[in-house]
């Protein structure tokens, strides 16, 4: 109920801005990591949208969450210099490794994984950033390596 105050509050104070929605989710996922469900049908209300609506621009725009994040996130370099220095294959066994889709997050809650677009390290790829750090020339065992650590 503190929450739905605070969301009441977040989705008031951006009511009146002329394109208040994208501002908004910001807002709210600054506050709460993610946009809480119980956000929408709020948000909905106030700016006269459907809650499909909402749900919609949530999903087109990738940086808003649905659910809170895991303690670490690991974001892997889908851009095409990393691609063709192996990044998909790189990406597709972490994920598998670690049971998760893009986006997803490890049931113990550790570690999200996100795409990210080019990290601007080309030449040295496959890259990825852990926690804001970028990671250059990755390879399988590294980036088990750094998996495990933020893992612990
Ligand atoms: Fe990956 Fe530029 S393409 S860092």
């Amino acid at each position: 109920e503190q929450d739905l105050h605070e969301i009441g509050e977040i989705v008031a104070r951006h009511a009146q801005l002329e394109g208040p929605l994208l501002p908004m989710l910001h807002a709210l996922q600054d506050m709460f990591g993610h946009v809480p469900q119980a956000a929408i049908p709020v948000i909905a209300d106030a700016l006269n949208l459907t809650r499909a609506e909402v749900h919609g621009v949530m999903s087109f725009y990738h940086d808003f969450r649905k659910a809170k994040a895991g303690r670490h996130t690991v974001k892997i370099c889908r851009a095409e210099a990393c691609q063709a220095r192996g990044a998909n294959t790189l990406a597709a066994t972490a994920l598998a490794k670690l049971g998760v889709e893009w986006h997803g997050t490890t049931t113990d809650g550790a570690i999200t994984v996100e795409p990210v677009y080019c990290l601007g390290l080309c030449a040295n790829g496959p890259n990825a950033m852990v926690d804001g750090r970028v990671v250059a020339g990755l390879d399988e065992t590294r980036l088990d390596a750094l998996l495990a650590e933020a893992r612990t």
